[in-house]
């Protein structure tokens, strides 16, 4: 378990580089498997789920590894399609691996992520619309089969809800289908024209990605693809949080602040000064004055205020001025970290997608523990504006999205350390978010 300690109450000054993001590079690792020809990712940052990744690629016996700082991989002979139960659980995106596996094996085995921390997370979007394209679905227990002969065949899908994994999912396999598959009503996040992007520089044919319509035209063959995958913009919004909350001026280089346009909204609402270029960003906020509390915000899919930004904002909010609400429509149970914010002396309620801060008052340190990925980050962040020292026991969710959270915050002049500490607090599971 890794311990976090957090001592708050300096502000904030620096410029930080955005690193890959992790929800490109984890479906870029199981697009390469579609690939008929080695692949390259360039600066793919150190994170746990990028591990994880590797270690279920080698498991399937795909050849896939680091090279300094980007990742390589290599077309293997032949794959296994049995995804291992462990590498499954581990993380939510081993669901991406159906597609790809089940064509290059004609056959895959999941056992399925099923709820986490956050909540329900079903897979039925994936599996509908990979039956409608041929694919044979068992579902036994926790275990999903898919089989198919020969190709799946392009067909035209309308999604039941804009998921964002679904819509990769359905988009890998169109890839290599027999024929022209649309999918309507298809999700806009920025991370999957990115994996479109890749894709189409592989030789395949997307269009369309990144609106609610995509029309892929499916190819026998596709190359490789040397590729840079996008930066990532909640470690962005992340960094933005860290001096809307301790004060200070931070500049985030190689970002792009127009994937966090509603983010950065509620950061100016809020009293911070944003400055957003196309490729960088700076949030300045004079720590002598309170942000403005009274804001009122609502996830939804992209172009929406970003479910995963959620924690970020309300560790922002915590001390303004005046109370604040967050709704989150996507997921049951995003603000997990609400005890954490309480136990530094913040007036929070949380009732179950709803968050309410009472805002005001002072933070003070406390021990803490993260209770799922961004949660983990909002505590952290929340720590910056506390008086004294914040302890954040974590059982491996930060590192799941941040190669060393602890070093970007520190590198920015914050008061911040991660050790390794020996026993995992009572209760506490490493399960995926
Ligand atoms: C991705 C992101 C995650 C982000 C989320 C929403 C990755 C690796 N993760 O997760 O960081 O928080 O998008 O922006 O990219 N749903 C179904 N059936 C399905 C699929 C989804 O009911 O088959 C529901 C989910 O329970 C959830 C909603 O749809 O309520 C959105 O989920 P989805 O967009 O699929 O999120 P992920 O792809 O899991």
């Amino acid at each position: 378990m890794q311990l976090y300690t957090v001592t708050g109450g300096a502000a904030l000054g620096g410029r930080l580089r955005a690193p890959a993001a992790k929800n490109s590079v984890l479906p870029l690792l199981a697009a390469t498997l579609l690939c008929d020809a080695p692949c390259t990712l360039r600066g793919v940052p150190r994170l746990a789920d990028v591990d994880t990744s590797l270690r279920l690629l080698g498991a399937v016996g795909a050849a896939a590894g680091w090279e300094g700082e980007d990742i390589a991989t290599r077309p293997a002979p032949a794959l296994c399609g049995d995804i291992p139960p462990e590498l499954a659980g581990a993380m939510r995106s081993s669901v991406f691996y159906l597609a790809p596996l089940l064509y290059r094996c004609g056959r895959v085995t999941l056992p399925l992520p099923g709820g986490c921390k956050l909540g329900p997370r079903p897979v039925d979007i994936h599996l509908a619309g990979l039956a409608a394209m041929g694919a044979r679905v068992e579902l036994a227990g926790d275990t999903v089969t898919l089989c198919c002969r020969g190709p799946l065949r392009g067909a035209d899908i309308t999604l039941r809800l804009p998921s964002v994994g679904a819509t990769l999912t359905l988009m890998m396999a169109a890839c290599r289908a027999a024929g022209t598959t649309v999918l309507r009503g298809a999700a806009c996040e920025p991370e999957i024209g990115d994996t479109a992007d890749f894709l189409n520089a592989a030789g395949a044919d997307v269009r369309g990605a990144g609106t609610p319509v995509i029309v892929v035209y499916g190819k026998a063959a596709l190359g490789g693809a040397v590729y840079a995958p996008m930066p990532d913009r909640i470690a962005a919004a992340t960094y933005a949080a860290a001096a809307a909350a301790a004060g200070g001026q931070v500049t985030v280089e190689g970002c792009r602040p127009q994937h966090l346009a509603a983010f950065l909204q509620l950061l100016r609402a809020a009293g911070c000064a944003v400055e957003a270029g196309p490729d960088a960003l700076t949030v300045a906020r004079d720590p002598a004055r309170p942000l403005r509390g009274g804001q009122e915000v609502c996830t939804a899919a992209y172009p929406g205020f970003a479910t995963d930004t959620a924690p970020l904002a309300a560790a922002v909010l915590l001390t303004a001025q005046g109370p604040s609400r967050i709704y989150d429509a996507l997921f049951e149970n995003r603000f997990a970290c609400a005890a954490g914010f309480a136990a530094m002396g913040a007036r929070v309620g949380a009732k179950g997608r709803l968050l309410w801060l009472g805002g005001g008052g002072a933070l003070h340190g406390a021990a803490v523990t993260a209770p799922d990925l961004r949660g983990g980050a909002a505590l952290a962040v929340a720590a910056l504006a506390a008086q004294g020292t914040t302890c954040i026991r974590d059982p491996g969710y930060i590192r799941r999205g941040y190669a060393a959270l602890h070093a970007d915050l520190a590198a920015l002049g914050a008061a911040c350390a991660c050790t390794e500490a020996d026993a995992a607090p009572a209760g506490a599971q490493n399960r995926p978010n």
